[in-house]
């Protein structure tokens, strides 16, 4: 190209504009067929009962010709857009010339492994080694028990309350959350799952919240009587995504990095939803000046939403020799042309510093609504990774709260997310590439859904 083109030419026009109510016809139709032969697993559409037809930027068509502001960028993958066409150009390019080589040397994939060096955090960078497996987060994850247990011989797994980690065995035994484990255990012995710092319903000052979060980890470690006789690393999100964007105090990570090396065990530091940029730096890590000894990635990793996962981690710890982790698809290479183009979009239209200024518009109005609202009760997050923590009238978590803001916004042409322990946190993952004036529709249709529900005082309960 190759043009890549700036940030307010890649979205469909005038969004929200809504030809229909929610589901319209054509959605209904679709809906119904998908009832009627795809498996009872299907989830997403039960919240937002929509399908969809074609997507630019941050917008996104359904079948009715609905057009949506899209705060939610399919979980926080399409971090320079749907359809970015800079993105896409190398992929076409590469899809028509070769697509799958396993782990054979292609020009792609040395670029990829590179470029993704020159964005590893802290000192990683040219430190590293990058494995690939299978294409999703959790087998990044998996790769990443992996290496943990092979380089200390330890089969201990430390991981925290309110942690999502995937849903392969491996990565379902660090995720904390039980709705999605119930039914398949018993997974990997040897899991503790100890308390993650969260300020909104823990209290306490920044530092004695780390320190008590640590103290947990310490004893698990290092009490003679801890429990956990062979540690093999401390799994960790620099923000937790699905347990309701919490970020923890500053001192946490650095604490958990000195027990780790003080324990001779990696931290692994998940960032599979926070990074890529997604938070105004390529790793959330590096808001703490903290470096991880792995680092597991996918998402926003394939630039146009092509599943990539990736275990960066220090070359120190590339011991384990050929065949150590695999995969018969540890090598999307469209997927890493994709990637390539992606961080050079992000970096060529200085997208780093437009997600931390658009993440501190976004949360001033959220917060702005908080202060009439009797329901959101928090605002937080770091970049364009966002949460609004709503309660009922006797201050327990307001599930209902939730639901009815994200109904009013897609109604309105506005998709917005959910997370939480208990369902209970307003979630936002805009495409870092939307636009001020794209934000500013968006938040109109948020807040407006906020002091509805304000006025109308419905969500009592959760
Ligand atoms: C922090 C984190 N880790 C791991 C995963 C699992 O990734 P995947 O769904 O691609 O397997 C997710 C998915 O949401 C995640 O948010």
């Amino acid at each position: 190209m190759s043009e890549s083109p700036p940030i307010h030419e890649l979205h469909f026009e005038d969004a929200p504009r809504m030809e229909t109510p929610i589901p319209g016809p054509n959605s209904r139709k679709l809906l119904r067929r998908q009832q009627e032969i795809d498996s009872g697993a299907v989830a997403y559409p039960l919240s937002v009962p929509i399908a969809l037809d074609e997507a630019k930027g941050a917008t996104l068509r359904d079948v009715d010709g609905n057009v949506f502001l899209d705060f939610f960028a399919g979980i926080g993958v399409l971090n320079v857009g749907h359809s970015n066409p800079y993105v896409l150009e190398a992929i076409h390019d590469q899809t028509e010339r070769l697509v799958h080589t396993i782990d054979f040397p292609t020009e792609a994939r040395i670029e990829f492994i590179e470029k993704l060096n020159e964005i590893a955090p802290g000192k990683l960078k040219d430190h590293n080694r990058v494995v690939f497996g299978g294409p999703s987060g959790s087998d990044a994850i998996e790769a990443s028990i992996k290496l943990a247990k092979y380089n200390t011989g330890g089969h201990g797994l430390v991981a925290f309350k309110g942690s999502y980690h995937g849903s392969t065995s491996g990565a379902l035994s660090l995720t904390s959350g039980k709705k999605y484990k119930k039914h398949y255990t018993p997974l990997l012995p040897d899991v503790v799952h100890v308390p993650y710092p969260y300020a909104f319903w823990d209290g306490g000052d920044e530092d004695e919240l780390a320190e008590r979060a640590l103290a947990e980890v310490r004893s698990t470690l290092e009490d003679p009587y801890g429990g956990l006789a062979n540690p093999a690393g401390i799994w960790v999100e620099p923000i937790q995504g699905e347990g309701g964007v919490v970020v923890p105090p500053k001192g946490f990570l650095r604490g958990l990095k000195e027990l780790a090396e003080a324990n001779d065990i990696p931290l692994i530091v998940d960032e599979i939803q926070s990074g890529f940029g997604r938070t105004g730096k390529w790793f959330a890590s590096e808001w703490y000046d903290v470096t991880p000894d792995a680092v597991p990635m996918a998402k926003g990793v394939g630039g146009a939403g092509l599943p990539l996962g990736a275990l960066m981690y220090h070359e120190d710890l590339d011991t384990w020799g050929p065949g150590g982790h695999i995969g018969t698809f540890r090598g999307n290479v469209p997927a890493m042309r994709g990637g390539v183009r992606a961080i050079e979009y992000i970096q060529e239209h200085d997208l780093l510093s437009h997600t931390v200024d658009l993440g501190e518009y976004i949360r001033s109005r959220l917060t702005d609504a908080m202060a009439d609202s009797p329901y959101l009760e928090e605002v937080r997050g770091k970049g364009l990774f966002i949460g609004a923590e709503f309660v009922d009238a006797a201050g327990e978590p307001n599930k209902a709260a939730v639901k009815e803001v994200q109904e009013y916004c897609y109604e309105r042409g506005v998709l917005v997310w959910t997370a939480g322990r208990h369902g209970n946190v307003l979630r936002l993952l805009p495409p870092l590439v939307m636009t001020r004036e794209q934000a500013e529709a968006g938040l109109d249709v948020i807040t407006e859904a906020i002091a509805e529900q304000a006025a109308g005082g419905a969500s009592t309960g959760s």
